[in-house]
């Protein structure tokens, strides 16, 4: 396993990305995702482009997760849209993603192969009934809330076990406290159930506090930061690092 754990102690110092994507970098990540024929479904195109041009998750993540070569395994990986923003990034650790959504990784599998990502996989899991085996990072992005706290604890548990030294734990969330943003992230989210954009529907949301203590407590050095940008939602980056 290599891993580098070299500036793991510059983590809290380090300003995070908090900007999306220009929108040539986004073009060109999203392009991927465009259909192989020209009267094809560009449904998937869109998101990505929207997502990657709106949103600054995934500069936040990438650079959380530069100074490491460990294995990623990512939880509720969707379409599999950040693996190609990690080979865009010249970043190429193994990753594995997983997500509930069979037809997504059904998608998220041909887009790659189309694309030619090397080390990647997805494949199709319920985060309420397991996890796959893997020793190295551990991403969980916008995909907490799906999950009962009961299983959001145990998650947690089983993956802070999964982190060899220099690794990270990458999470971003919409957080529970009482501020407007998380009022509209949850609504957002229900909207966003009911109309058939996200088939789960979120169930619980972390706290701050609850995340620090349990990832403090198995040891983590622990970082939490608004990763919202010009969105109106609570959403953070919250990052452990194994020492
Ligand atoms: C808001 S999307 C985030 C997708 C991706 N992580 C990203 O940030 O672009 C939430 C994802 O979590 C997945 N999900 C929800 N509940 C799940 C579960 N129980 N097991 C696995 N994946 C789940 C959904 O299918 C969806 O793809």
């Amino acid at each position: 396993m290599t891993s580098n754990a070299s500036d793991s102690t510059s983590l809290a110092d380090t300003p995070l990305s908090t900007t999306p994507f220009p929108r040539e970098d986004a073009r060109g990540i999203a392009r991927a995702f465009l259909p192989g024929h020209v009267l094809g479904n560009r449904y998937d195109y869109y998101y990505t482009l929207t997502k990657l041009r709106t949103d600054p998750l995934y500069p936040g993540v990438l650079q959380a997760l530069r100074p490491t070569t460990a294995p990623v395994l990512d939880l509720g990986c969707g379409l599999g849209l950040l693996a190609h923003a990690l080979r865009a990034d010249g970043q190429s650790l193994p990753f594995t993603g997983v997500d509930i959504d069979a037809a997504k990784i059904r998608r998220g599998r041909a887009v790659a192969a189309r694309a030619g990502l090397a080390d990647v996989r997805l494949d199709v899991l319920d985060l309420g009934v397991g996890l796959p085996d893997h020793q190295g990072s551990v991403t969980i992005l916008d995909v907490l809330q799906y999950l009962s706290p009961e299983r959001q604890r145990e998650l947690l548990g089983n993956v802070i076990a999964m982190l060899v030294p220099g690794a990270r734990l990458v999470i971003r969330s919409g957080l529970a406290d009482d501020t407007p943003r998380s009022r509209t992230t949850r609504i957002t989210d229900r909207l966003a159930n009911l109309a058939g954009w996200m088939q789960e529907r979120a169930k619980s949301y972390p706290t701050a506090d609850g995340l620090r203590s349990q990832l403090e407590g198995a040891g983590l050095q622990t970082t939490l930061r608004p990763l919202y940008g010009d969105t109106p939602f609570n959403n953070w980056l919250i990052t452990g690092i194994r020492a």
